[in-house]
């Protein structure tokens, strides 16, 4: 099997999976507890802190442990709305993920405003559109750092520096599940105040991720109990979870160079496709600086998304349409439509994203039997 789905998710390294087990069998103490085994784990998550801090330029007690990147972007959007005073405009661009858009719907009921900044033919965000839509009363501003879809790298460095000339109150989230140690953040000095991510996007397991939180940003509690994480999310801590995605945190910073190979072996995918009539790149061009290193959306002209999936799947390769989350709802692509293409354009989509596991030669094979596929489906397309 070749499987091309890691923006869905990713395998575990092996580094993971040894934690999970020895921290499940041996350290799996309540990190809460006074005894010196749970001190042992409650220190072993804070080296996971401060290597989080150190990859997106916070500080160790600005790191927050959740469940993902959904309860990160619930708890930066509704946290912010639920201590604001006075009504606001609340921003974030229309490729968001759902765990973003249909949270930020959410403060509508507070009595705030939504705003949707719209993106380019590109994929990423217009920012002449998002400086007229942000104004003085703009109290949030929220912008994905990868697209889980297109893999375009968006501005939100930009974004924040027009946010905070308009209002520097302002507070800027980004949500970081496919970007997080694929695409440089700096959140100090990018002006970026939340940061959502997940750990089963960097070979780590599903269930844990992170909410960096700036010192300047007040935050309304979602989850209240026992007051874990200064009181702003409760709950016994997932110390398995959270020493598992520390392994997985010190692996891809160890592997660093093989992360921006990923680039590579985008390039090298879609060099054995660019030639094929009818096959196009959505989103930056490979090679792009907007290009992140790992997403590649492609479209087969005439031939169903699902279809080419399916007959890929048959072949071995797995890829998804679309992001995972919509494609099994047979969702039309939100994003896809917004870059401009036209609904048959959009159904004749497939995402490929990259991993650590994956090696060059399964670019070719995996090219090659699109080639194959895309020839042979194309004699049934609709005409
Ligand atoms: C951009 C983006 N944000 C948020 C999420 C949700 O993250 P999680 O699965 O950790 O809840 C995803 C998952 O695919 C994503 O791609």
């Amino acid at each position: 099997m070749i499987y091309l789905d890691n923006s869905a998710t990713t395998r575990p390294f092996d580094s993971v999976i040894e934690v999970t087990v020895r921290s499940m069998s041996e350290a799996y103490f309540n990190a809460s507890a006074a005894y010196k085994p749970a001190l042992d784990v409650e220190k072993e998550m804070r080296a996971c802190r401060k290597a989080i801090a150190m990859e997106v330029g916070a500080a160790e007690d600005e790191v927050l442990f959740t469940s993902g990147g959904t309860e990160g972007d619930n708890l930066a959007i509704l946290g912010v709305a639920q201590t604001l005073r006075e009504k606001a405009n609340f921003v974030c661009s229309e490729i968001e993920h759902p765990a973003v858009l249909e949270t930020i719907r959410r403060v509508e009921k507070l009595g705030h405003e939504v705003r949707v900044m719209p993106i380019g033919p590109d994929g990423v965000v217009d920012l002449a559109a998002c400086a007229e839509l942000i104004d003085e009363k703009t109290a949030f501003v929220s912008c994905m750092q990868v697209s889980n879809e297109t893999g375009a790298i968006q501005p939100v460095e930009e974004i924040a520096r027009i946010a905070r000339a308009k209002n520097a109150d302002v507070i800027v989230h980004v949500d970081g599940v496919q970007g997080f140690m694929r695409v440089p953040m700096h959140m100090g000095k990018m002006g970026v105040d939340l940061y959502a991510l997940s750990a089963h996007k960097i070979h780590g397991p599903k269930g844990v991720g992170a909410l960096v939180v700036k010192k300047r940003v007040r935050l309304a509690a979602q989850m209240t109990g026992g007051g874990q994480e200064k009181n702003l999310r409760s709950g016994t801590y997932n110390s398995a979870g959270i020493l598992a995605l520390h392994a997985a945190v010190k692996e891809m910073a160890a592997r660093r160079a093989e992360v921006a190979a990923l680039g590579a072996m985008k390039a090298h995918l879609w060099q054995r496709l660019c030639g094929v009539a009818g096959v196009r790149v959505n989103g930056p061009m490979p090679g792009d600086a907007a290009s992140a290193p790992h997403i590649l959306s492609l479209s087969f002209d005439g031939v169903r998304g699902e279809v080419m999936r399916n007959a890929l799947e048959g072949a071995g390769i797995l890829v998804s349409t679309g992001s995972a989350c919509a494609s099994h709802k047979q969702k039309v692509s939100t994003s896809l439509r917004a870059m401009g293409l036209t609904q048959e354009q959009a159904d004749g989509t497939i995402r490929v994203s990259l991993g650590l596991h994956n090696r060059m030669e399964e670019m070719d094979a995996a090219a090659d039997q699109m080639i194959r596929m895309f020839a042979l489906l194309s004699k049934y397309k609709r005409r």
